[in-house]
């Protein structure tokens, strides 16, 4: 069996990585370790990289490209294969992205001044897009449980969709900031009241190949037929083979009540083109990237096992909620005793780490830190034992 590196560290400075871009702007200083935009620095599945070789870099012509049947079912095998999911090649179309997708969607669906549900601490694109469109954004906020992860308040979202009736929500399945890996019998009651109360619910699925110790990931749309009826799916092979700069994400509805008006008004405005990338790429790691990721997950699992027990055994008032699904790991640090700001102050002025802020997902991420552990783990030895040294120095 080939083995793939993840130990490699690999330099990102000077490519136009975000994550070091944008360091001196949300941070204000470069000197951080950048843990915190949600890609991993990884090395691609090399199949990846040689198709992109093959068919892009080295052809000296970048001309008009059509969607080709190769590229359309290399997605429908994947999520055929992988998560039972089942559609033909006219339920999906192309989106440049996820939020790309979600604004296209908010945008079709809805109209200034009406209600958007989604449940904080989530994403925060969802929120902001939401609201710079000018649409009403509210929020069924996730319950704590006693393990770190979150459940859905179901009651409240009835009363949400009774009361304010709302055109639109957004679920994040699976979870992004918390990883959570939704359980299907709350899909199927999101879908049964959404039905009920006429919502279209967005799924964002971006995460679901990146499922961890186990468990398992349920596509929103099969859960129920009231789940089929109601859900535009949107996924993606950019977290999973960390791919995220070629802009390549897939559209699903089941419906074609919903389905049929969204792809015409995506087609009339020619929304749906992929760049030839992106389709090279995406065919490329759906046909010959399973056993580079089954050994990318091995890895992520081995980086958050030792971040929990590095927590556990040097710094026990942070706590490190063990994610289901994908690399991202929420950090509790109200044991600190510390006030919010004290606490980024202390994660960046004093750590020199550069993690997500958990309040930019909503008010549950009060004294909570995004950690992205998606990087070699001589880096991430190197973040804990600076968050270590920084917690004791605060004492
Ligand atoms: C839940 C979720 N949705 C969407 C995105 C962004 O997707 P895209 O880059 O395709 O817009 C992210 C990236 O972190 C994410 O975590």
């Amino acid at each position: 069996m080939k083995q793939y590196d993840f130990d490699r560290v690999i330099n990102r400075e000077g490519t136009w990585c975000y994550k070091y871009c944008e360091l001196d702007h949300v941070f204000g200083r470069h000197d951080l370790l950048p843990l915190w935009i949600a890609d991993m620095d990884f090395a691609v599945c090399p199949e990846i990289t040689q198709a992109l070789v093959d068919r892009f870099a080295n052809h000296p012509i970048y001309g008009y490209t059509k969607p080709t049947d190769g590229y359309v079912n290399a997605i429908i095998d994947w999520q055929r294969k992988r998560n039972n999911f089942i559609f033909t090649r006219e339920e999906a179309q192309f989106v440049g992205g996820i939020v790309t997708g979600f604004a296209l969607v908010l945008n079709f669906f809805t109209g200034k001044g009406d209600k958007v549900v989604i449940q904080e601490p989530v994403y925060h694109p969802f929120r902001n897009v939401a609201t710079a469109n000018g649409r009403v954004v509210i929020n069924n906020a996730l319950v704590p449980t006693d393990d770190g992860l979150f459940r859905m308040n179901l009651e409240e979202l009835e009363q949400i969709f009774r009361d304010e009736q709302p055109r639109l929500m957004v679920v994040c399945n699976p979870h992004n900031p918390v990883g959570i890996a939704w359980p299907a019998e709350s899909l199927a009651e999101v879908a049964r009241l959404a039905r009920k109360y006429n919502v279209v619910v967005f799924s964002d699925e971006i995460h679901a190949d990146l499922m961890l110790y186990g468990n398992r990931h349920h596509v929103m749309a099969t859960v129920s037929d009231d789940a089929a009826a109601v859900t535009i799916t949107c996924g993606a092979p950019s977290k999973t083979f960390n791919i995220a700069g070629l802009k390549s994400s897939w559209c699903v509805i089941k419906n074609p009540a919903l389905r049929e008006p969204f792809f015409t008004w995506l087609e009339n405005n020619e929304l749906c083109c992929p760049h030839l990338a992106a389709m090279v790429a995406t065919e490329a790691a759906y046909r010959c990237g399973e056993e580079w990721l089954r050994q990318c997950v091995e890895y992520i699992e081995g980086n958050i096992d030792f971040v929990a027990d590095y927590c556990r055994e040097h710094i026990p008032c942070i706590r490190a909620v063990k994610p289901q699904a994908s690399f991202l790991v929420w950090l509790d640090c109200t044991g600190l005793g510390r006030c919010h700001e004290d606490v980024i102050d202390l994660m960046v002025n004093h750590a020199h780490l550069g993690m997500n802020d958990g309040k930019m997902f909503g008010v549950a991420g009060q004294c909570h830190m995004r950690l992205n552990v998606g990087v070699p783990r001589s880096v991430l030895v190197t973040a804990m034992e600076r968050m270590a040294k920084a917690v004791r120095e605060l004492k």
